[in-house]
């Protein structure tokens, strides 16, 4: 794991320092101090690829509707990894192997990875490798526009274009067009994903967010308090709390926080799960008065656990007939419509705590469709190497599909 202790993912943080420019260099400068695809040093040019980490990879360049062309890798699955004790079967890769690896890649999830405002794809293959090799899943790791080797520079509008460019190029892939397609955002990522999840609701399948924000102009009073006073000035918004609303309530959402976040405050992160269980606006404002959305752990019957709700695959089908189960067993009387019933149990938030250090710490909440875990000693780039991160994504993308016993060997 050194790698990815050394791994630098840029921060907000490196805006600190500028506080000479004027508000017309402000306004037009803005892309730099949000998109600091030049730090680390050599971000732009040395992109580190997955080969150089022991995988197999394709180069894949996109060509975006707006012309510029972004440089991708992408991982697909293969029935047997080398290094797993088969190579001589995977060196002799006649006909049926092939077969076999396109069967398998096409019947396990596809990650597109969105990474945070620093560096670029390369320095994200550790993360890519646990998601392939471990997890079994195919990955696309997304090069945004201005960033590493890609042409362009980066923007909101930009990188939107970009998102959707590398969702078309999945879902019309002979192999992969058929798989579950599951975003992995971290900070800026996250906001990336939300959008693009909510402009594809059919297309998105779940979401794994890390530490990202409500929005950009909310983020600045916290991230650089001295601009606070010109974030009206700020015309790169990543409205997430608004984009969150318009993906469907059954795309399964998982929400990594780390408490010690210094550059994007813990708060975020809350809000956004507050708004994804249908709790809070985008505002802010509280939602529904009744009967704090049923959230009341009372409530909860021995027999209606959150480990079968989650274990619960999300097809339309198998939704309704539990939907309904549900309502057969518990029945409110209360004269509610069934969807209003629908909308409680959603909403209603199952809390674990394990023993840590002799006390009890809150690791994970859930609804039926979300989930939420958070990392106490967690800041904003290393949330991903805290312990129980990759259990926590591992147990989620397993619930939505789970790996074959066969493909353990
Ligand atoms: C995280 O960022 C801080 C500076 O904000 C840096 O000192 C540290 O090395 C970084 N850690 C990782 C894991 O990249
Ligand atoms: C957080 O850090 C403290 C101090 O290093 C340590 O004692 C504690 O076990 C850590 N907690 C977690 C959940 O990693």
């Amino acid at each position: 794991m050194t790698s990815l202790q050394t791994f630098a993912k840029g921060t907000f943080a490196s805006a600190v320092g500028l506080t000479t420019l004027s508000l017309g260099l402000l306004y037009y400068g803005q892309n730099y101090l949000i998109y600091p695809a030049a730090f680390p040093p050599g971000s732009r040019t040395d992109v580190p690829t997955p080969a150089d980490h022991g995988l197999p990879y394709e180069d894949v360049t996109l060509d975006t509707s707006d012309g510029v062309k972004i440089k991708c890798f992408l991982l697909v699955q293969r029935r047997r990894l080398l290094g797993s004790g088969s190579e001589t079967k995977e060196q002799n890769n006649n006909v049926d192997t092939a077969e076999e690896d396109r069967k398998f890649a096409s019947s396990r999830p596809t990650v597109l990875m969105f990474h945070g405002n620093g560096g670029n794809i390369g320095h994200r293959v550790p993360l890519a490798r646990i998601f392939y090799s471990k997890m079994r899943c195919n990955v696309m790791l997304v090069s945004y526009r201005g960033y590493g080797e890609s042409e362009g520079s980066p923007s909101e509008d930009g990188l939107t274009i970009d998102s959707q460019t590398a969702l078309d190029f999945v879902r019309a892939d002979p192999t992969l067009g058929s798989t579950k397609v599951l975003c992995y955002g971290q900070s800026i990522g996250g906001a990336v994903s939300i959008s693009l999840a909510a402009r594809n609701p059919d297309a998105i399948y779940a979401l794994i967010l890390e530490n990202t924000f409500l929005s950009l102009p909310r983020l600045i009073p916290t991230a650089i308090p001295w601009l606070s006073p010109f974030s009206w000035l700020c015309h790169q918004k990543w409205d997430s709390a608004n984009a969150l609303v318009k993906i469907p309530k059954t795309t399964p959402i998982l929400f990594l926080s780390g408490v010690q976040d210094e550059i994007v405050p813990h708060e975020h992160m809350v809000g956004l799960w507050n708004i994804a269980i249908g709790k809070i606006n985008p505002d802010g404002t509280l939602k529904r008065t009744a009967s704090g959305a049923g959230s009341d752990p009372g409530e909860k019957s021995a027999t209606d656990g959150p480990k079968e709700d989650t274990q619960t695959n999300v097809d339309g089908v198998t939704t309704t007939a539990n939907l309904a189960r549900d309502h057969n067993r518990s029945p409110s009387g209360s004269g509610r419509t069934l969807a209003e019933e629908e909308e409680d149990a959603d909403s209603k938030e199952y809390v674990e705590y394990e023993m840590e250090d002799d006390k009890e710490v809150m690791v994970s909440k859930r609804t039926r469709y979300r989930v939420w875990r958070q990392f106490e000693n967690g800041t904003h780039n290393d949330t991903c190497i805290q312990p129980r991160y990759w259990q926590g994504v591992w147990t989620f993308i397993d619930n939505l599909l789970p790996l074959p016993v066969e493909a353990y060997d």
